[in-house]
């Protein structure tokens, strides 16, 4: 059952997409008007194509395909199933969402995990408390944590045993499927089924979001023992990829930046020193995802990187991360210590300050690091420096900097700061161009069907998929069209499966009379395929928006399909063949 469409009406009226974005992304009004531009925030890039439209409360992205309506930009962005959007949407408009008549069985399903979750870490931290294992407690305490920094983290302890959690959160009324979705327990299959806890005999640290949830947990050896850490794997309400650790504290620091470190331990040691911008990933090298999850709260971050070779490649690849996601970073070079927690217990939180006052900038580090790979004192090393350091300080975004830098370049290479400007030049060009390129290609794909992932069969038919979309975009632009075609419409004419699934609910919606708005395509489409829907209805304008063109190609299609049919015929095999002729004598 759907949401009904009274309601989902309201929501939209009251519902402008142009607030909606920007409170997450900053937009450009064009002089046009009612057509605002900016950076994408579900890919990265530097040059804008990432689109809003007020007359059709639409967005559309000519980088990477997203697009739909307020809702499909709520789901995506705050990773959201397609209930939890429309609740999340209807608290911001001040509305109550129906009691009953949609389903919400994935929401209830998330709701239960997220309850288990909660119960379990309850659970651990009473088992932290209990006498029995005051050897885990002295584990905590050793390593210099207070008992306020274990409450305020919630961390605990999971018993050595196989099935103490399944049997408390039994008693609590989960069942143990519950538990296996929340990951909570596994699952072996040998001599039948049997199930058992994820964490034993661990120190273990909830993962909490930013709304308070308990998504997940990471579970620390107590010794040398090897693996190190158990972390739940991706469930329904946790997605490590996406997630930041202490991001829900982090979040109200005062500080304008976040520190970011690799291990939950260096992040609880450094909140109990006072750093409480201090976040984590989780057990992954950082993502797209979650450097853009941090660029909803700051602009600035401290790598703050273990000083160990994993640790400074991790840098590196962070650095990129973070720039291309318009975040400056500092990058803190720790002395004195392999990581944070370790140089606040030997040195004090005052040396870690002072380290990271000192951070170095992106730029400087940069700098640093492609001089590394040359020798500037014969003139071959300098050329190769300084065509290398242009490149770099070219793709700055702020004119402030790039002048700042070529300057100081020109005086440590001892060369006119006009040429390192007109290198800088020749090479933002260049990525302009390829810019522009990766854009008509995206548009070009699209319109041919090479590499479509949306609909896959296009690369197959590539000119039907065009008949089908110039019907489809027809008929969502001119509903009246479907009367007069009517008799000749049916899904079974198109080839591609997806153009084959959208002109199924397009005619079941116009043959009762439905508006044709977005929701209604929500139920049997993903976020990803609304955004070529939104193409369909809103973007593609290789129409001519008559009748004419709608039969001609209703005509194509037809003709293919019986020449389809001929050559399927002359593709069977002579069994194959013999059998249909059997079926057809019958
Ligand atoms: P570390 O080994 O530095 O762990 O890994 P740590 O949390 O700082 O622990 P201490 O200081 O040695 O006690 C950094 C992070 O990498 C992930 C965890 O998120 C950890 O916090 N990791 C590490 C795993 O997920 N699995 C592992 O086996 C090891
Ligand atoms: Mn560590």
């Amino acid at each position: 059952m759907a949401i009904n469409d009274a309601f989902l009406s309201e929501l939209k009226m009251r519902t402008d997409i142009m607030d909606l974005v920007s409170s997450y992304v900053s937009l450009d009004s064009r002089r046009q008007g009612r057509t605002h531009k900016g950076l994408c925030p579900f890919h990265n890039e530097k040059t804008p194509s990432f689109m809003v439209y007020e007359d059709t409360q639409s967005f559309y992205c000519f980088g990477c395909g997203a697009g739909g309506d307020a809702i499909t930009f709520t789901m995506k962005i705050e990773n959201l199933d397609y209930i939890e959007a429309v609740k999340l949407l209807a608290e911001r408009a001040g509305m109550q969402l129906p009691q009953d008549g949609y389903d919400d069985s994935l929401h209830q399903k998330k709701n239960r995990i997220l309850a288990a979750n909660r119960e379990a870490a309850r659970f651990f931290y009473s088992c932290l408390l209990d006498e029995k294992n005051s050897h885990a407690l002295k584990y905590f305490l050793n390593r210099g944590l207070t008992p306020q920094t274990i409450k305020h983290f919630g961390l605990g302890y999971a018993p050595d045993s196989w099935d103490s959690l399944i049997k408390h959160m039994r008693s609590k009324g989960f069942s143990v499927n519950e538990l296996y979705e929340a990951d909570l327990v596994k699952k072996s299959t040998k001599n039948g089924e049997r199930f058992y806890d994820n964490f034993r005999n661990r120190m273990m640290t909830p993962i909490i979001d930013i709304r308070g949830n308990v998504i997940g947990f990471g579970g620390r050896v107590l010794d040398d023992s090897k693996p190190k850490y158990v972390n739940t794997a991706d469930t329904l309400v946790y997605k490590k990829s996406h997630e930041v650790f202490a991001m829900n504290y982090a979040k109200n620091s005062k500080e304008d930046f976040f520190i970011v470190a690799e291990g939950y331990m260096d992040v609880i040691a450094l909140h109990q020193a006072g750093f409480t911008n201090a976040v984590a990933c989780l057990g992954t090298a950082l993502t797209q995802e979650q450097a853009r999850l941090m660029k909803r709260y700051t602009d600035e971050v401290v790598l703050s990187y273990d000083s160990d070779e994993a640790g400074q490649k991790a840098t590196k690849r962070a650095m990129q991360i973070f720039s291309d996601s318009g975040i400056k970073v500092r990058v803190l070079q720790l002395r004195g210590g392999k990581d944070p927690d370790e140089i606040i217990k030997k040195h004090g939180k005052e040396r870690f300050k002072s380290l990271l006052d000192g951070a170095e900038n992106d730029i400087e580090f940069n700098l640093i690091k492609i001089g590394e790979k040359y020798d500037i004192s014969v003139s071959d090393g300098k050329m190769s420096f300084l065509k290398e350091a242009a490149a770099f300080l070219a793709e700055l975004s702020s004119p402030i900097e790039r002048e700042t830098y070529c300057l100081k370049l020109a005086s440590m290479t001892e060369v006119p700061a006009d040429a390192i400007r007109q290198e800088m030049k020749r090479h933002l060009g260049a990525v302009r161009k390829k810019a522009k390129k990766e854009l008509f290609n995206h548009a070009r794909n699209i319109s041919n069907g090479t590499e479509d992932k949306i609909n896959p069969d296009k690369k197959l038919y590539p000119k039907q998929a065009k008949a089908e979309e110039i019907i489809l975009t027809s008929l969502f632009r001119n509903p009246d069209f479907y009367r007069k075609l009517k008799d000749d419409l049916t899904p079974d004419l198109f080839f591609t499966s997806f153009n084959k699934r959208v002109l199924a609910v397009l005619l079941d919606l116009l043959e009762n009379g439905r508006d044709l708005e977005m929701y209604s395509f929500r139920e049997k489409f993903s976020p990803d395929e609304i955004g070529r829907i939104t193409y369909l209805s809103d973007i593609f304008n290789e129409i001519s928006d008559t009748l004419e063109e709608c039969r001609e190609c209703i005509e194509m299609l037809k003709k293919a399909k019986d020449k389809k049919s001929v050559n399927e015929v002359s593709a069977m095999s002579d069994e194959d063949f013999a059998n249909m002729f059997k079926n057809i004598k019958k």
